[in-house]
């Protein structure tokens, strides 16, 4: 049994209580104003006294792996040098500061964003294996455009190697731990899904195999990054998949996953149930209708999906699964509560937790061990100063997210990532207005935050 005010022990390093944002992609690319915006967006959270942020997902090669428009990548030293401003702005609050490596294999952009093909014919789609027939259907029907280059068993230790390459200078940095993009349909989850992975070298065919690329790359950030550095993964479950698709990451094979990665040394788990596309499931809610409708984004819609009709098609298929995916109050929990029950490691729970309520419940009956939230910090990046402020009582505190999902599907148009929802801002004025962000140790930068868009 534990209280959100318990600090937490994550592989040796402490966290001063056990909320934390989870990752959520910032946007903010690799240039000169890079740091800054992650600045802007990051350090609102650590001063109002989150326990840990996990900085949205970043990829860790120079080229290609992008699944989305304005990643950061972390392949350059000179450019995640420059990063220790972040992680220093981070820890003079007391919070700290852990970076997701990601690489996107199927789902990069090269496979799927009409514009960033067109400007970058010779990239090459890296595969775990040949694409499952759902999808070459897909591609038959020119729905979608595969070009697909299978990465041979040597180029698979390649890439471990960049993951781990990429943590020893995020460690250089400053970063307090290393948290791998294990699901969202990224590379990783490709290795462990039976759905993408028909390999038939070491890393294809049993769980175990599936599991060996995981295992490399925390291996590769061992040695690199050192002995002592925590790495923590979130772990997939396909079980939102849709009833087709046979071969899948179930449950109890999530689990299974779980204990093995506990075993081999990973210092905290965050499981979450997703499908094996890269669709609505871990961002339950509302068909975004205002963000499809925007002008100021349809230009971008053509261009990543490559003319007007497709736009709709794809925004037809984004209004289907906010049919299929119900907003569950805290969905993962199931899920965690399994694997808490059979692993020692840190267990962390996010998807759909909106009070404060709900996280006393979460942590008191064991369902987990920290409490994280994703698309709340972007309605209210001062947060945790209401989530953790002890004169709400009785602790009915709830935030403003509407979970209308406006903020995702504009990033696709390489838009900020922000809320968009105008009566959720006021929302948030409002609150600032009344002083409900203000806290411990502010020290007035993040009251003059203004972010969000209407
Ligand atoms: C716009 C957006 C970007 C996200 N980016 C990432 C990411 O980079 N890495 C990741 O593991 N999860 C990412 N997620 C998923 C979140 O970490 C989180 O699991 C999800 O939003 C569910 O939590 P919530 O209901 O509190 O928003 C993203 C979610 C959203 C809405
Ligand atoms: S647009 Fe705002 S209210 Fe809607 S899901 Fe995103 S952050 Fe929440």
């Amino acid at each position: 049994m534990s209280a959100l005010e318990d600090p937490l022990d994550v592989g040796g390093v402490e966290l001063r209580n056990r909320l934390y944002r989870a990752p959520l992609l910032e946007c903010a690319g690799n240039g000169p104003d890079a740091v800054d915006t992650l600045i802007r967006e990051l350090e609102p959270a650590a001063e109002s006294g989150v326990g840990l942020i996990c900085q949205g997902a970043t990829v860790v090669r120079g080229e290609g792996g992008c699944a989305a428009p304005g990643m950061t990548r972390v392949s350059d030293p000179e450019f995640v040098a420059r990063l220790e401003r972040l992680t220093d702005a981070v820890h003079d609050h007391g919070s700290r500061i852990f970076v997701q490596l990601e690489h996107g294999g199927l789902r990069s952009m090269e496979t799927w964003h009409a514009g960033y093909r067109a400007d970058h014919p010779d990239l090459k789609q890296l595969v775990v294996s040949r694409p499952p027939r759902a999808l070459r259907a897909l591609d038959r029907v020119g729905f979608l455009d595969y070009d697909p280059y299978v990465l041979d068993t040597e180029e698979v230790y390649d890439l471990a190697a960049d993951f781990g390459r990429s943590a020893e200078y995020a460690v250089d940095a400053g970063y307090d731990g290393i948290h791998i993009a294990g699901a969202n349909a990224g590379i990783v989850q490709q290795f462990l899904s039976p759905f993408y992975n028909r390999r038939s070298d070491e890393f294809g065919g049993s769980l175990a195999a599936r599991t060996r690329f995981i295992e490399l790359v925390f291996e590769e950030i061992r040695d690199r990054a050192g002995r002592d550095v925590p790495v923590v993964t979130k772990v997939p479950a396909e079980t939102a998949a849709p009833p087709f698709v046979r071969r899948r990451v179930s449950l109890a094979d999530g689990v299974r996953i779980c204990e093995r990665l506990a075993g081999a040394g990973f210092d905290a788990l965050v499981p979450v149930q997703v499908s094996v596309f890269w669709d609505a499931s871990i961002v339950r809610g509302e068909f975004p209708a205002r963000a499809w409708r925007d002008e100021r984004f349809r230009g971008g819609y053509a261009e990543a999906f490559g003319s007007t009709a497709r736009t709709g098609l794809v925004a037809l298929l984004n209004w289907l699964q906010s049919k299929m995916y119900d907003f569950e109050p805290a969905w993962n929990r199931r899920y965690t509560r399994q694997v808490a029950e059979r692993v020692s490691v840190p267990v962390l729970a996010e998807g759909g937790i909106r009070t404060r309520n709900q996280i006393d419940r979460l942590l008191a009956g064991g369902d987990c061990d920290a409490v994280g939230m994703g698309r709340p910090f972007y309605a209210e990046p001062r947060l945790p100063a209401r989530i953790l402020d002890e004169r709400a009582e009785p602790r009915e505190t709830a935030v403003v997210c509407e979970n209308c999902n406006n903020c995702t599907v504009p990033q696709a148009a390489d838009a900020r990532g922000v809320c968009r929802t105008p009566s959720v801002l006021e929302k948030r004025g409002a609150l600032r207005e009344a002083g409900a962000y203000d806290r411990v140790e502010a020290s007035g930068r993040g009251e003059s935050d203004d972010r969000g868009e209407s």
